[in-house]
């Protein structure tokens, strides 16, 4: 509050000194603008109680994965759940939950209502205001930003208990979006593959979490091993990138997924194996990675 009077007298004096009235309106007026953008935002979300991004550095590493059945498994427990689909370039939850082909609607006083889902899980996407599935958008970062904050302004939240943020790979702008634009975040959570390649480009994100200041709540290891049909462990992908990063970043590694070829071809179909098989291993871990959520 401080800070921002000191900028405006500062804008004043400076500005009134070059006698360029017009300018000086201008100014003040953006920085309102954007403090009451801020505003709306977190009024908007002042019923949620956790807000938590799911980040990698790559792409395919299965965040979206992780965060549609994280969803699913804090819905399964009784969670009021949302998922802020905001990855620009692959916007894939829609699909993985099996509401891909809705139509979103609107309030007379101008509120968009997120799509149900399964279990009662509220989603919002990008994906959802692209003109074809398949068309490639050219999205500027300020338009990135713009498009988020709306999102987030205007989308129906409501009282929920988790709004799961499934955010684009890197750290490009989107990461930034969440911290500038969300006041309270409780923290993000990373996803890796075992690999070191994959550890590395995650650890950048980290790095860049810390940086803005965003709490790193733990790291989520996918495709740490296979079980076969004789019962045996046996390890696909070689590392142990949750192992580094937990260490490196000193954070707690939320859990290990092993692979299942049934999770790609649910997901492919809108299903999640936590639904149709919830004593399998897949399904185990993720029941044991959200009991941790609520204690982070
Ligand atoms: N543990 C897993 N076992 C089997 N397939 C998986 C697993 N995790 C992810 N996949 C599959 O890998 C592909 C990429 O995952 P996705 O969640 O889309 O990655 P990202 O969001 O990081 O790009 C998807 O087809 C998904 O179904
Ligand atoms: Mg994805």
């Amino acid at each position: 509050m401080l800070i921002t009077m000191l900028y405006i007298i500062t804008l004043l004096m400076v500005d009134f000194m070059s006698d360029d009235k017009e300018e000086v309106k201008r100014r003040l007026e953006g920085l309102f603008h954007v403090k009451s953008i801020e505003e709306q935002i977190n009024r908007n979300l002042s019923e949620v109680k956790y807000k938590i991004g799911v980040i990698s550095g790559k792409g395919g590493v299965g965040k979206s994965t992780v965060t549609a059945n994280m969803a699913v498994a804090l819905a399964l427990k009784g969670s009021k759940v949302a998922i802020f689909d905001s990855d620009f370039h692959g916007p894939s939850i829609p699909k993985m939950l099996g509401v891909m082909d809705r139509e979103l609607m609107v309030t007379k006083d101008r509120k968009i209502i997120p799509i149900e889902g399964p279990l009662g899980i509220k989603v919002i996407s990008i994906a959802y205001f692209l003109p074809d599935k398949t068309e490639a958008v050219i999205w500027r970062g300020p338009l990135k930003k713009k498009f988020f904050d709306d999102l987030a302004m205007y989308t129906q939240w409501g009282k929920l208990d988790y709004l799961l943020f499934d955010l684009p790979p890197g750290t490009g702008d989107e990461a930034l979006n969440l911290a500038q634009s969300i006041r309270d975040v409780t923290g993000v959570i990373a996803v890796t593959q075992p690999t070191e390649v994959s550890a590395l480009a995650v650890a950048k994100s980290l790095n860049f979490a810390k940086k803005v200041n965003i709490r790193v709540l733990g790291v989520i290891e996918n495709m740490s091993y296979f079980i076969c049909g004789d019962g045996k462990k046996y390890k696909i992908f070689h590392g142990e990138g949750g192992e580094l990063l937990s260490k490196e970043f000193e954070i707690p590694i939320l859990g290990k997924i092993p692979i299942d070829p049934r999770v790609a071809e649910y997901g492919d179909s809108g299903y999640s194996l936590l639904m149709e098989d919830p004593d399998s291993e897949f399904s185990k871990v993720f029941f044991r990675i959200v009991d941790q959520l609520s204690k982070l």
